[in-house]
């Protein structure tokens, strides 16, 4: 059993996706760890995005993952960091396979619906930040 932070970002927030996307991770066979709804500052957007700091498009990310609620989850199971981003698919949405949460809702890469961490120590990393108690 291995862990994975997820993030159901603002787009998919106001969108009312939040539930429907959950489902699917849960239907996958993750379970629910923590669950949160959080609106990030700027100082925590940029803390989680660190690795992208040196790109070109940082400023639009943190500006979007800022500009309202977010649900932030802790999903729990087998090959965790694999399984849910075969759920979330591709970072292009229009590359992503139909199926998938981006290749069934969305079109542009900067508004792709969910983030799920690319590896075990991103997964320790990222969640320690939503849940420092965890
Ligand atoms: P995520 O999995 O949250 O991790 C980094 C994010 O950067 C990624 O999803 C995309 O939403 C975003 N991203 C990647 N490429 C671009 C781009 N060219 N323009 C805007 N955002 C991008």
């Amino acid at each position: 059993m291995s862990r994975t932070l997820i993030l159901v970002k603002p787009d998919a927030y106001a969108r009312g996706l939040t539930g429907e996307i959950l489902a699917r991770f849960e239907r996958k066979g993750l379970s629910i760890v923590a669950l949160e709804k959080q609106t990030l500052t700027a100082a925590t957007a940029e803390t989680h995005y660190a690795e992208h700091k040196e790109r070109p498009f940082f400023g639009e990310l943190v500006e979007f993952i800022t500009s309202g609620p977010l649900v932030a989850a802790v999903l729990e199971g087998n090959d965790a960091v694999k399984a849910a981003r075969q759920i979330i698919g591709a970072t292009n949405p229009l590359e992503a396979a139909t199926g998938s949460i981006r290749g069934d809702f969305a079109t542009e890469v900067g508004q792709n619906l969910v983030h799920g961490s690319d590896s075990d120590e991103s997964a320790a990393r990222e969640a320690a930040i939503f849940f420092p108690s965890l």
